[in-house]
């Protein structure tokens, strides 16, 4: 197909101006703009970027009208069931999954990296008691700067890679510490013959003393289904595309700042509950409703235009029609109900939202679909895993989305400061 442009017209001056169109593989093309100030003297004006690229990248696809997700081409469907969280790790950082050699060092890199520095975990003692846990993360991000210096001048390749490992290995760890530091009980160090999701659940919720115990009564294990909900949820939180905030770590980026100043930026951007914090706020709303006959006076509220109720867990920017990560997690948490023997409240209200919301106009025609947040938020809570740790585990998974999207855009010849313009309506 040859060169296709767009030309657009200045109704008052008659002028007209013609642009590229960029084709993508995979989604809607593009318009090329960049000389659209320097042709016009004008700005574009699109606030919350609706309409805007604000990158070109190979890492993840999104469909939002088809429901569909991919990472570096392969459907997230395929990922959640036939790999695992090490091996979608490794596919975002190097396009293509790994043979069962380089998964066995890879995974081995990241065990071995997930120690912390004693200096750094000083650095908790600093924090009140009862700080949230995301909070202390992007803090203990920051602060981890301080101790890889280097990190600032990378060019070869190696370079970029053992950054990204030392991140991705280290968040479990600093998200654990945020966590029991907020109980003000003693760290449990990461543990070397544990797989990645494993040592996360054993850091949050073993017993230190001479043998490791998760349960009173001598050593028990954590059930695999447990390990496997926890790995999924890691997988399908894994990349989202040019999301808030990794458009906030690009940002970050495109000054030139430290990776890991990149990652607490992003972890700040993920905390509030119209992102990430949104999994913490669907058990807390959960909670509040408290019972299956309170769901309807809620779901008048949120029908109520004079009302600012907004249910939590529904509705998605880009997914218009299904979030197929949340197709995933329904099914997997009928699964844990059936081997976990689980049966709350909580549950039943969720159930009985749900219902409603797939039913009832007002969220049809809004394409208002329970997303991600809605059944990680009652896996986790099914998992024991507090409320207060949900987005810190949003960004255990996000953190290799992260830091590839970071380092594609320091690959990127084109990249540029980001510094977008203006409409001026002041004095
Ligand atoms: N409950 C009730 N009504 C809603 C909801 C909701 N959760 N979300 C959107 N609406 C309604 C709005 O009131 C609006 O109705 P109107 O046209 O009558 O005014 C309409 O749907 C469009 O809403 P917008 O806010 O314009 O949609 P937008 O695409 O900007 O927002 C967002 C997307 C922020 C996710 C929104 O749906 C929301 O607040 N959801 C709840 C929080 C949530 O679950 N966030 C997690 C997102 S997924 C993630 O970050 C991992």
């Amino acid at each position: 197909m040859g060169k296709q442009t767009m030309t657009l017209t200045n109704n008052i001056t008659g002028d007209s101006y013609t642009y590229d169109i960029l084709q993508s593989t995979r989604g809607p093309s593009v318009v090329d703009l960049r000389t659209f100030f320097r042709d016009t003297g004008m700005f574009t004006f699109d606030p919350g970027y609706t309409s805007t690229a604000s990158c070109e990248s190979k890492i993840t696809f999104i469909d939002g009208a088809k429901g569909e997700l991919r990472y570096r081409g392969i459907p997230i469907e395929k990922l959640a069931l036939e790999h695992s969280y090490m091996e979608t790790c490794y596919l975002l950082l190097n396009s293509r999954l790994p043979k069962d050699r380089e998964l066995r060092d890879f995974d081995l890199e990241i065990r071995h990296r997930a120690y912390l520095h004693t200096g750094l975990c000083q650095l908790y003692d600093a924090f009140p008691d009862n700080a949230h846990p995301m909070a202390t993360l992007s803090a203990a991000v920051t602060a981890l700067s301080t101790f890889y210096n280097d990190h600032i001048e990378m060019n070869r390749e190696e370079e970029y890679l053992e950054m990204a490992h030392r991140i991705i290995s280290k968040i479990p760890t600093i998200a654990a510490f945020a966590y029991r530091h907020s109980l003000g009980i003693p760290f449990i160090q990461p543990d070397i013959a544990l797989g990645f999701t494993e040592n996360f659940l054993t850091m949050l919720r073993a017993y230190p003393g001479g043998k490791m115990r998760i349960g009173p009564y001598g050593e028990e294990k954590i059930k695999e289904i447990e390990i496997k909900a926890l790995d999924t949820i890691f997988t399908l939180h894994a990349d989202h595309e040019q999301n808030a905030s990794t458009t906030v770590v690009r940002g970050v980026a495109s000054t030139g700042a430290h990776p890991y100043v990149a990652i607490s930026a992003g972890i700040s951007a993920l905390w509030g509950r119209a992102h990430g914090g949104a999994n913490e706020s669907v058990i807390a709303q959960l909670e509040y409703i408290g019972s299956v006959d309170r769901v309807d006076d809620f779901i008048k509220r949120v029908k109520d235009p004079n009302d600012d109720f907004r249910l939590m867990g529904f509705g998605h920017r880009v997914y218009k029609n299904f979030d197929p990560r949340a197709k995933i997690l329904k099914k997997l948490q009928d699964q844990l109900k059936e081997e976990l023997d689980l049966d709350s409240e909580l549950m039943a209200v969720a159930s009985r939202i749900e219902e409603i919301a797939l039913n009832d106009e007002y969220f049809i025609s809004r394409n208002l679909y329970p997303n991600i947040d809605f059944y990680s938020g009652i896996i986790l809570t099914a998992l024991k895993i507090p409320k207060s740790m949900f987005t810190p585990i949003f960004v255990i998974g996000r953190t290799v989305g992260w830091i590839t999207q970071w380092i594609e855009f320091k690959k990127d010849r084109a990249s540029k400061i980001a510094r977008p313009r203006q409409l001026y309506t002041g004095d």
